[in-house]
């Protein structure tokens, strides 16, 4: 596999990671993850606008980006994917550092890393839906940034596979805020709902580009703050994200939605969303 390290596309084997990387040291980095369908670039201009809003709200030099999307069009070419559906994975950190402090130093320079893989919609999720699972979200609160601080993700996604849930959605206070790795939505009397945009949950891409579609097509949608305590009355859920597009949640934390099958408008909307790709 060919990826793209610091201004170069090398065998994955000849990249070398300094072990003073921030990134390692201390999660001082920030990523982006894209979807790629047969070479089409999908939404890069959305992914490049929250790349530079991660690394300005981190403080991180706003390395030179203007080559970006050529850089992926190159791996998707050179891993041969470009017929494929493919997701590129973009992660820059601070730089390396030694010795180890907290406090970083103006001096260093980022690291940018870059790499495509294979990556075919999940159609199976998308036509039967998935279970959903309900805990307590701990993570901290600038959860807007798309660091890669993602620990509380990774224990409760793998919590989620071990109880046989394909994701876990979180709550604060109890409010709900997002999944491990989407954002989610609800369905009530044809309106859809999602929560408002604060520092507790990602601005996700997949979100907007419902929203948009909601306006499109007059669905009348409501962005506000959701109890858990209403989950369970809402006619439809599902979840969105880069990767899992628009997934229909038939089992939330044990109980059926919609009696266990895919509600209509999420249905709707997903066609919508596959025609902004196909
Ligand atoms: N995850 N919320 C969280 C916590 C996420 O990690 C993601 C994306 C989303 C959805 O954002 P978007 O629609 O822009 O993909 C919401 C990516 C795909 C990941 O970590 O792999």
């Amino acid at each position: 596999m060919l990826a793209y390290y610091n201004g170069k596309i090398l065998l994955l084997e000849k990249i070398q990671i300094s072990p003073f990387d921030r990134g390692l040291l201390f999660g001082d980095s920030i990523y982006e993850v894209i979807r790629c369908y047969n070479g089409k670039i999908f939404l890069f201009d959305a992914h490049l606008k929250r790349l530079k809003e991660s690394l300005r709200k981190t403080n991180i030099p706003e390395p030179d980006l203007s080559n970006l999307e050529n850089v992926i069009s190159e791996l998707l070419k050179q891993n041969k994917l470009i017929n494929d559906f493919a997701a590129a994975y973009i992660q820059i950190t601070r730089g390396n550092q030694f010795p180890r402090r907290h406090a970083y130093d103006d001096s260093i320079t980022p690291n940018i890393f870059i790499y495509v893989e294979a990556f075919p919609p999940k159609y199976d999720e998308f036509t039967k839906g998935i279970k959903a699972g309900l805990e307590e979200d701990i993570r901290w609160m600038r959860c807007d940034i798309k660091s890669t601080l993602l620990l509380p993700n990774v224990l409760s996604q793998r919590k989620a596979k071990d109880e046989g849930y394909s994701e876990i959605i979180w709550y604060r206070n109890g409010i709900i805020t997002e999944g491990t790795h989407t954002n989610i939505f609800f369905v009530k009397d044809g309106v859809v709902i999602t929560p408002s945009l604060n520092n507790f949950i990602l601005p996700g891409i997949t979100r907007k580009q419902v929203l948009n579609i909601c306006s499109d097509n007059q669905i009348a949608t409501d962005e506000r703050s959701i109890s858990i305590n209403e989950v369970y009355s809402f006619d439809e859920i599902f979840i969105t994200s880069t990767i899992n597009e628009i997934t229909p949640v038939v089992e939330f934390d044990g109980k059926l939605i919609n009696r266990g099958v895919p509600g209509e408008i999420t249905g709707i909307l997903q066609k919508e969303y596959q025609k902004l790709y196909v």
